[in-house]
Parts: C-alpha cells; structure tokens; sequence
C-alpha cells in the first residue's frame, strides 16, 4: 500500500512561453520535496513540450497524468492533472484551493488575462482564486524584449504581491550546461515556496 500522505498542495500551471525545461524540473523537483502538485497545462504549452523536449502527451487527461506519475516516479494522485474547463476542480474554488501557485513557465498572453480577471480557463481561474484569497502567486514568464503592454501588466500584478520572476537564469556560478541554468531558476522558485532544495546554494555559501 502506498503512503499518499503529502506535506502540501502547490499549483503549478505550464504555459506556452518558451522554457518547458524549467517547467518539467519544476515539476519533478516538487514531487521529490513530497508536494502534491495540482497541474494545469495550457494548450500551448502541450505544442511547447513537444517543440522543446521532444514530449509528446497522450490525448486523453488520464493518459497524460498517468505518463507525467511514472515519468517523475510520483505517488498515486500525486500529481493531479485538470482540463482547462474543468470548475469542479480543487483550484477552481477558493474554499479547496491551494494556498500557493506557480505559473512556470507564464507567456503574456495569460500574464495578461490573469493581470485584468479573465478566468476565461482554468489556469487564469487559479490564478485569480489566488489573488483574492490573498495566497502566493509566483509568474515565472518568458518574453524579450518586452513591450508597454506587458510591462504594465507586470507591474499591475507586483502591486497585487504576485512575485514577478524572469527566467533569467544568472550567470556568477559559472554554469557549463543547460541544466545549471535550469536549476538555478527552479531553486529561486522553490526558495520562494520555501521548499528545501539542494539545487543551488544560496549567494555566498
Ligand atoms: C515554441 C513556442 C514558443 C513560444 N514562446 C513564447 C514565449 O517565450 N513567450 C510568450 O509570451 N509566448 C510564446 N509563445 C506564444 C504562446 O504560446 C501563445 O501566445 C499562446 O497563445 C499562449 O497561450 P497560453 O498562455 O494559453 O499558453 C510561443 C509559442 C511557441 C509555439
């Protein structure tokens, strides 16, 4: 029998920027830290996935959570996957949301729905249940250069508490790999959760 006890509940919802890497790690960091990981994937991300890492999900939702449980070596319903219309689900309410939310990696177009309410999918719907019960919201976004528009939606949500986090890996550890760049990202997100990571030590240790 298997232990489906989980030390917390995170959102993470993968869009169609650019950086699924970042994503997938994130992903994969979060159910080694023993989170129960509530996945949402846009659209876009799924041709996203399959351009960048060669991944290509199965059709149906079951298929894909199944695959996503054994490719990150997951407890059952350690990672729950929803549809993009699904409102019976646990993100979609405020009374059974949960309390932190990570869009990694975030592309303008749903940076901009989530910075003016429209909860036009399930992904914008967590974003703005979040927001209104004042929980954590990380936007790990991709874009450059950036426009007017999207700076001003960037600044918009920073005045709502969202944490605003380029994926823009730096450069002072002196990465060889793509990985490096990877998990320096990922650890500045998981810091921000507060989840423990070995990833990257912190500046100066
Ligand atoms: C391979 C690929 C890379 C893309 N990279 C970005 C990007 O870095 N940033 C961005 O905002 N949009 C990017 N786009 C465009 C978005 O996927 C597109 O605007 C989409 O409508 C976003 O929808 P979503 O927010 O529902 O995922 C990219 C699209 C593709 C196919």
């Amino acid at each position: 029998m298997s232990d489906n006890t989980f030390d917390q509940s995170v959102t993470l919802a993968m869009t169609g920027a650019s950086g699924a890497p970042y994503g997938l790690r994130l992903l994969q960091q979060l159910v080694a830290a023993n989170c129960q990981v509530v996945l949402l994937l846009s659209d876009a991300a799924k041709i996203v996935l399959a351009t960048e890492v060669d991944i290509q999900l199965p059709d149906s939702l079951e298929d894909t959570q199944a695959f996503l449980i054994k490719r990150f070596n997951a407890k059952t319903d350690q990672i729950k996957l929803h549809s993009k219309y699904d409102w019976f689900s646990t993100p979609a309410s405020g009374s059974s949301s949960p309390k932190k939310m990570v869009i990694c990696p975030c592309s303008m177009g749903t940076l901009s729905s989530i910075r003016h309410g429209a909860s036009n999918n399930l992904i914008e719907r967590a974003a703005d249940v979040i927001l209104k019960e004042r929980g954590q919201l990380i936007i790990a976004w991709r874009e450059s250069p950036l426009s007017t528009i999207h700076l001003e939606n960037m600044l918009g949500l920073s005045k709502m508490g969202v944490t605003m986090m380029p994926l823009a890996p730096g450069f002072y550890h002196k990465p060889t790999e793509i990985n490096e760049l990877i998990d320096f990202m990922v650890a500045r997100v998981l810091d921000h959760l507060q989840i423990k990571q070995t990833l990257v030590l912190p500046w100066m240790q």
